[in-house]
């Protein structure tokens, strides 16, 4: 059996390794395809392997037409928007991630991003404590739930909203479990947003939103850039000289935020929400196992299609 690591943004070699002696202590064969620039070589590079692990590369139906033999992709990472699951399913191929296992990394880049919007960007002037201000986590999973205790480190008052989750089990956690989204916007000065990108959520963070939050407020996307939409960020912050809009991952209208919003905008040149030797390591890991799992004894645990 083959499996290939395609990843446009590589794993630490750490990770690389111990996903190499968990796939050979299989009996399996590692390949590696990093940091390729034309899809071709990903297509070529998928044709005869039986595994794939990739992290947000996009794995298209073009990609599912040229892996042949493929059994089985997973995500090592928790989003799973860069797989075309129609095109796994349509081929019998299934489809993981490896939730949780890179989650306290992206916590921690939200809460170092609260930190540097409160902070001017690191710029003079005076900024603002995080301490007494409210945080809502929009969407509290894996990664929500840990912004939420580093944010209660920092004294802050935190809210939550997800129609998923009991507000049982949110109220256990310490947080305050709101019944709308509104209403999460409306109350909070930071929101942290964690919900996955869909067909559903795709540009659902808007106007109405945006136009509800305190003064001085500030959106947390360690999520995906697709959530928002965009015109209406533009307009809202254009309307509300104290909003304030921090990305991990570069927005489509990224040169309009900067020239336009100066330190009330920030977003990292390319996503690094998961990008820790812990992440890499925990998730390109989990990944390996899985893949060995299935091929070894049929176990699906963790299939998202
Ligand atoms: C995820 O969904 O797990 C994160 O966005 C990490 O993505 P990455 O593996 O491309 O850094």
């Amino acid at each position: 059996m083959k499996v290939l690591v395609a990843t446009d943004k590589p794993f630490a070699k750490a990770a690389v390794d111990g996903i190499r002696k968990i796939v050979e202590e299989a009996g399996f064969e590692l390949r590696l395809l990093e940091k390729y620039t034309d899809v071709n070589d990903f297509h070529a590079a998928v044709a005869d392997v039986d595994a794939l692990i990739v992290r947000s590369d996009k794995v298209t139906k073009e990609v599912i037409g040229a892996a042949k033999n493929l059994k089985i992709v997973v995500r090592a990472g928790a989003g799973y928007d860069n797989l075309d699951l129609a095109a796994c399913t349509a081929r019998g191929i299934v489809a993981m991630n490896t939730p949780g296992q890179n989650s306290n990394a992206v916590a921690e880049l939200a809460a170092g991003m609260m930190v540097y919007m409160a902070r001017n960007t690191f710029h003079s002037g005076t900024g603002s404590e995080l301490k007494g201000k409210k945080l809502g986590i929009h969407a509290y999973g894996n990664v929500g739930r840990l912004v939420a205790r580093i944010a209660k480190g920092f004294g802050m008052d935190v809210y939550a909203f997800d129609p998923f989750v009991n507000a049982a089990d949110i109220t256990n956690d310490g947080v305050k479990p709101l019944a709308t989204v509104e209403e999460l916007y409306s109350t909070c000065h930071y929101v942290s947003l964690h919900i996955p990108a869909t067909e559903k959520t795709k540009q659902s963070i808007g106007y109405n939103l945006l136009s509800k939050m305190p003064k001085g407020a500030c959106l947390v996307n360690t999520a995906r850039k697709e959530v928002i939409h965009e015109d209406e960020l533009l307009r809202a912050m254009e309307e509300r000289a104290d909003l304030k809009y921090v990305s991990d991952i570069a927005p489509d209208n990224h040169a309009v935020l900067q020239e336009k919003f100066g330190t009330r905008y920030f977003s990292t040149p390319k996503k690094m929400g998961a990008e820790t030797a812990e992440a890499n390591i925990n998730a390109g890991l989990a990944a390996a196992r899985q893949i060995v799992r299935f091929l070894q004894s049929g176990d699906k645990t963790f299939q998202v299609n």
